[in-house]
């Protein structure tokens, strides 16, 4: 690299830095702005965070008996048969997944119901147990949804790039018993609806009573807690009872402090002005970030004009790519574009920038979320998470530890973060036995 070139470099890399840094006060700050948009949005004011009901609480560990589920999350669907033994215990009976078509993505809410329902009686068809019983199952719809009841809820709108047409202000557990009805799976009966971070959150709590913060941090992200009933305003007074787990749909808080790359992932996405923070922490947007910010610096003449030879369209860097590169697993780039060794370190430390805030934004929304349930943080919290961006990455763990260390002081040692892979497959049968128990 010429001195020149070098100099120059350095001086991007320090504005990269700046544009995606979160200060010390920032992040002191922002609890607060998260802490005025969860209590507007549980009074059913208008609030970045929807806060929405989930008519289910946390389980005891006794829950007890065998559930299907159904997941469908943002790439994948997931069929499980999950067997609660009563003691915080559960094992995996019998277990099947499948990738999401483009089409079905973007298709018809028949169609959708459909590829759901197809998913399912495969899924009969291989399971061991060919007996004609009846199965409670429970339905993991990881979208926004308004729920009316533990087994109701109307879709509020698309996110995770997903367009199916005619489901928005549906009510999504009518749509599958139809799909069901459709392919003649008359042995299914669904029991519950929840979110997939309520279902993490069951999972944890199931097995651990100091569970009360459950997150998603894959293709898309969100939390949910335990809330006093008598906190939680918009609900009809006839509900009663000690608490609720609500769903914050955190993604789509809009207090954050944006960059020109955020706003270009913002305009080329389906949902534009939708899910800020959701394009700033999630693996569906971090690949891209790291690719705008590469087409940035070889246009600057910084890095070599073939790095992005073939990867013109938007999303067409992965974000598990650019999370190797932001490892530093160099290796494979350095060799293909013959890159110097500062070019390569520049590839992973740009990289790093874009996964660092990442961890740091959902670290910080996590404490404020605990800040708001136990302000002195006085008691214990174990936060159970699930997907692929936090599973697959420790280096994103350890920055996520780090910023709760650094916003919430020694109260955040005490903080646990328990990965629970595959949490919310089996949380939603916790849930569904919760639902039958209430
Ligand atoms: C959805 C949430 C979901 C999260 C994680 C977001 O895009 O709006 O409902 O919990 O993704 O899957």
């Amino acid at each position: 690299m010429k001195e020149r070139t070098r100099r120059k470099g350095k001086g991007y890399l320090d504005r990269l830095e700046k544009e995606f840094d979160l200060p010390y006060n920032w992040k002191v700050d922002s609890l607060k702005d998260f802490h005025r948009a969860m209590e507007q949005g549980l009074k059913g004011r208008k609030s970045s965070l929807p806060m929405l009901p989930s008519f289910l609480s946390r389980p005891t560990g006794r829950e007890k008996g065998c559930y299907w589920t159904l997941d469908l999350g943002g790439t994948y669907v997931r069929v499980l048969d999950v067997a609660l033994d009563g003691a915080g215990e559960f094992s995996i009976v019998f277990a099947k997944r499948f990738a999401i078509p483009r089409k079905v993505m973007h298709g018809s809410g028949e169609g959708l119901f459909d590829f759901l329902a197809d998913c399912l009686l495969t899924f009969c068809r291989e399971h061991p147990d060919h007996s004609n019983e009846e199965r409670a199952l429970a339905f993991t719809f990881s979208f926004p949804t308004d729920q009316h009841s533990v087994n109701s809820g109307t879709l509020i709108c698309w996110t995770k790039g997903f367009t199916t047409a005619g489901v928005v202000g549906e009510d999504v557990v009518v749509l599958l018993q139809e799909g069901l009805k459709r392919k003649g799976l008359r042995k299914v009966r669904p029991v519950v609806l929840v979110n997939d971070t309520v279902a993490t959150l069951m999972a944890g709590a199931y097995a651990q009573p100091t569970c009360d913060l459950g997150v998603i941090l894959g293709t898309g992200t969100n939390a949910c807690y335990p809330e006093r009933i008598e906190r939680i305003g918009k609900l009809p007074s006839e509900v009663k009872g000690g608490e609720m787990i609500i769903n914050l749909e955190w993604g789509h808080f809009d207090g954050l402090k944006r960059n020109r790359f955020d706003a270009v992932v913002d305009n080329v996405s389906p949902n534009p002005g939708r899910q800020l923070l959701e394009k700033m922490v999630s693996a569906m947007y971090l690949g891209e970030l790291v690719r705008l910010m590469l087409v940035d610096l070889t246009e600057a003449g910084i890095l070599p004009s073939e790095l992005t030879r073939g990867r013109e369209r938007p999303f067409s860097l992965s974000s598990e790519e650019a999370a190797r590169l932001a490892e530093g697993e160099t290796d494979g780039w350095s060799s293909r574009f013959r890159l110097k060794k500062e070019e390569g370190q520049m590839l992973s430390h740009l990289s790093r920038l874009v996964f660092d805030r990442s961890a740091r934004i959902a670290a910080t929304a996590v404490a404020a979320i605990l800040t708001w349930m136990d302000p002195a943080l006085t008691s214990v919290h174990t936060v159970s998470v699930d997907g692929a961006l936090f599973a697959n990455n420790p280096f994103y763990q350890e920055e996520m530890r780090r910023t709760l260390r650094e916003v919430l002081g020694a109260a955040g040692e005490r903080v646990e973060l328990l990965l629970l892979k595959d949490g919310s497959g089996i949380g939603s049968a916790v849930a569904a036995a919760v639902a039958e128990r209430d």
